[in-house]
């Protein structure tokens, strides 16, 4: 039967029923087949296990070989299918081939990602070995009934990238804009608040190779002291502003201390030398490059598709994997506070080896947000997946909270009694298996098979995975994840709006050794660069500061906007022009009042020595935020809702695909439920059609063998009779009369055996008339249940509202001249050291 999941998340079905994909189901992830415990085969049970369990976390655990990363990868594969969008972290590089998958499965698809070395030890030439894997995918996949269409639809739905964080190869993604000020909401709530600092500065201090002691070292403490302070002042910090503020903190006491007795100037200027050094290494940009690591825009992208996201960091050293990891997971948290609850699966974080990150008895700056996210991710449906070979790379405190294992094959006696204490630990004498008997079904595992125990189910299953859609091909190099995200760069670097407010390059053509003088009435300030440079040039640059007031009764939107739109000041005839205005994100209160030592500048244009000039570029600003800075509101039509003010387009979507996914479970549910009723009284007339068959078998078989006694005694009676023929005269009459009655009671056994036959015949065909119409009900269920995948799954045209501040609503509050750092490349063409303002988030 079909349609219907036993106790165990286990959905059976039979051979026949298997064509049309049963496995396609809403929020179901089809991760295998179901393995007979006694003959240890394969059956043709799947195993679909259902999406929501994974809120409360999965572990995977096996020794090398055992089918972990395989699992892993069908199990994102299903995620990615269902629209779940995917952070994936990568430390052995196996995961970046979620991003091999080919639809057509030919030979020429896979030759550039195969193992050379592995062709040459079979000794086949490179062509040869590629077509021998093609055929081995193909046939695999069929043998788990898949094919390229699959293929092609896990393509369509999300967006696959590989990020190399400390490397250029796959998308360069920015980890220290993550000593970004965090939402207010954050910074209101005082733990997590406390955590996020503590992690940003443990992460990067271990960057440093310093290993410190958040309590009690003064590094510690410092740092700490800084973020805190700027954060709840709404600011950013890069590590340039980082760098000037431990030299000059904002502060004069550390905690109960003086400062200059605690940490003395010249050992600050230490530090912050040791950081400079950190941001002048040559390798050091990459890390500074990129995307900055903002979890929402990881999860989707900006039109809204879904995204599987893999972090690849294998080529990383231990300390830089460590700093990297605690700020990808700190930033999940941060992203996850902002977000507000749910039942349904929002998001996964996929942790492919787990060692070092989170072990029981050390205390790595990984561990403390691991150990929170287990904690509370299930309130926001982040469901995290962690693998790993060893059951002591788990903290058991994060292990209890966790509702699946997946059990594979261990290597050591003692590997299988420290998870089997473990299990026995998480469910906390709930183990509805006793002891021994698992232990029987986790030892001599083979590969790829597994023992999967959810909690939320009754007992644990035995399963062997799915072949992958993905071509596991093994760790990827860094020039081959170059290769593949070769075609996304180009694409990125071509949508990416140049530098706005940019003029052309003009060489370096009269630049001056100092500063032009100009009329106290124009106030100047200096951006500081965000990194340490030599050859550093300002160019001028008009900076207003505009408060802005947006109001609209009928959408809900009553709010001011700070905004400081900056315009660099061209050389021709039109000095300034709104074209060229682009909004930035600078604390006034940051800028320098003198420039460094050593820049020169570029000269300013005679408008530009005007005070008057000012006035007027800043009422041209204002039309400028008037026309182009509106609050763009997005309203969805089908789920009749419309944006917060603050919401980007991608939040926006990422809150209708979390009402999509929890209208879909909802509606799922009640469908089912519309269903069930249906479905007992069908199979209640099932099983008395069945007890019918079954009596009337027996009626049958008792009316046949009654017949076959009766016809028997006829003919013995015939015998005898003739033999008292004899005896007695007059008997022929008395004996035909005795045996015409026997026969005739014979027919009318034979007659009745008959009719029970034809009854037999009967009963059964309510038997199989009733099977259709169970099937035929279940037809229809499926048919609902894609309907409302189809529905949630549209990418639904959004409309927008535009809200823009009346002119009167506007107050110029500052024109100044801003000089705007840059430094040069390897070309001498000219490099931003400021940055415009990421006007993404609306
Ligand atoms: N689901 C799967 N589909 C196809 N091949 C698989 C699958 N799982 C594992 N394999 C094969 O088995 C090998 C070892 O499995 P892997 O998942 O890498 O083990 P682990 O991560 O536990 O070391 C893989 O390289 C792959 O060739
Ligand atoms: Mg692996």
């Amino acid at each position: 039967m079909t349609g219907q999941a036993n106790d165990r998340g286990v959905l059976n079905t039979t051979q026949e029923e298997k064509v049309g994909h049963e496995y396609e189901k809403l929020g179901a992830f089809y991760l295998g087949k179901e393995v007979d415990t006694q003959t240890g085969e394969r059956t043709e049970d799947q195993v679909l296990y259902d999406s929501r369990d994974l809120t409360t976390h999965g572990v995977i655990i096996g020794m090398t070989g055992s089918g972990k990363t395989g699992l892993g990868v069908a199990l994102l594969e299903e995620a990615a299918m269902d629209r779940i969008p995917v952070l994936a972290v990568d430390p052995k590089g196996d995961l970046t081939n979620l991003l091999l998958t080919f639809p057509g499965l030919e030979a020429a698809d896979f030759r550039p990602w195969i193992n050379e070395d592995a062709a040459r030890q079979r000794g086949q030439d490179p062509d040869a070995y590629a077509a021998g894997q093609a055929e081995l995918w193909r046939n695999g996949l069929k043998d788990w009934d898949q094919d390229g269409e699959r293929i092609r639809r896990l393509r369509n739905q999300a967006d696959f990238a590989i990020y190399t964080p400390g490397s250029e190869a796959g998308l360069p993604v920015s980890v220290l804009r993550s000593f970004d000020a965090p939402a207010p909401e954050l910074i209101a709530d005082a733990d997590g608040f406390r955590e996020r600092v503590q992690t940003a500065v443990t992460g990067l201090l271990g960057l440093l190779g310093l290993d410190t002691d958040p309590v009690r070292s003064r590094e510690h403490i410092l740092l700490s002291s800084i973020l805190d302070d700027a954060w709840r002042k709404g600011r950013n910090l890069d590590l340039g502003a980082l760098i000037q503020a431990i030299q000059q903190p904002p502060f004069t006491r550390l905690g109960v201390m003086e400062l200059e007795s605690v940490y003395p100037a010249k050992d600050r200027f230490a530090l912050a030398m040791q950081l400079n050094a950190l941001l002048a290494s040559p390798g050091f940009q990459s890390w500074m490059t990129g995307e900055p690591l903002d979890i929402g825009a990881m999860l989707y992208t900006p039109e809204g598709k879904p995204r599987l996201t893999v972090f690849s960091i294998a080529h990383l050293g231990d300390a830089e994997r460590m700093f990297f990891v605690t700020m990808l997971l700190s930033a999940v948290l941060g992203w996850m506070r902002g977000q507000s609850g749910t039942t349904s699966l929002r998001a996964i974080v996929y942790m492919d080896e787990i060692f070092g990150f989170f072990p029981p008895n050390a205390n790595p700056p990984s561990k403390t947000p691991m150990l929170t996210l287990l904690k509370q991710a299930r309130a926001f449906g982040v469901g995290m997946v962690l693998a790993t070979q060893n059951p002591v790379d788990l903290d058991y405190k994060g292990l209890g909270n966790t509702g699946t294992w997946f059990i594979g094959r261990l290597q050591t006696e003692r590997d299988k009694m420290r998870v089997l204490e473990a299990m026995d630990g998480a469910m906390a004498g709930s183990n509805p298996i006793p002891r021994q008997q698992l232990d029987r079904m986790i030892s001599g595992l083979g590969s790829r098979v597994f023992l999967m125990h959810n909690v939320h189910r009754g007992a644990p299953t035995l399963m062997t995975t799915r072949w992958v859609m993905s071509y596991l091909a093994g760790p990827l190099t860094l020039t081959q994840i170059r290769t593949l995200m070769a075609p996304r760069k180009a694409s990125v670097a071509a949508a990416a709006p140049a530098l706005a407010g940019q003029p052309e390059a003009t060489g370096t053509p009269g630049l001056l050794e100092s500063r032009p003088i100009l009329p106290t009435a124009i106030r100047q300030f200096f951006v500081p660069p965000f990194a340490a440079v030599e050859g550093l040039q300002y160019r001028p640059a008009l900076l207003a500061a505009i408060d802005a007031r947006y109001s609209s009764a009928r959408h809900g939107v009553e709010e001011t906007r700070h905004l400081q739109p900056v315009v660099e000041l061209g050389e021709g005839p039109l000095a300034f022009s709104t074209d060229r205005a682009t909004l930035v994100e600078l604390p006034l209160d940051l800028l320098d009042v003198e420039p460094l030592a050593n820049a020169r500048f570029t000269p300013l244009p005679e408008e530009a020595t005007n005070p008057r000039s000012y006035a007027n570029w800043g009422r041209e600003l204002v039309r400028w935020v008037q026309g182009t800075q509106p609050v763009t509101l997005y309203s969805s039509p089908a789920h009749k809702v419309v944006s917060r003010p603050d919401e980007s387009e991608r939040d926006f979507r990422m809150r209708l695909a979390d009402l999509g996914h929890e209208a879909r479970d909802r509606q799922a549910d009640q469908l089912r439920k519309r269903y069930e009723s249906r479905f007992r009284t069908l199979q209640e007339r099932l099983r008395r059609a069945e007890q019918t068959v079954e009596t009337r078998t027996a009626q049958s078989r008792q009316a046949k063998l009654n017949a076959g006694l009766t016809a028997a005694g006829a003919v013995l009676g015939a015998l005898g009779g003739s033999q008292r023929g004899g005896a007695k005269g007059g008997l022929l009459g008395a004996l035909l009369g005795g045996s015409a009655t026997r026969a005739t009671g014979a027919a009318r056994s034979a007659g009745r055996a008959a009719q029970t036959r034809q009854g037999v015949a009967h009963a059964q065909e309510t038997v199989e008339a009733v099977r259709e119409q169970i099937e035929a009900l279940e037809g229809d269920l499926q048919e609902e249940l894609n309907r409302l995948h189809e529905t949630a799954d549209s990418q639904e045209a959004l409309e927008e509202i535009l809200v823009r501040p009346a002119m009167n609503a506007m107050t110029v509050r500052l024109t100044a001249l801003a000089w705007l750092p840059y430094g040069q490349d390897a070309t001498g063409a000219p490099v931003a050291l400021w940055r415009p303002h990421d006007t993404a988030a609306g």
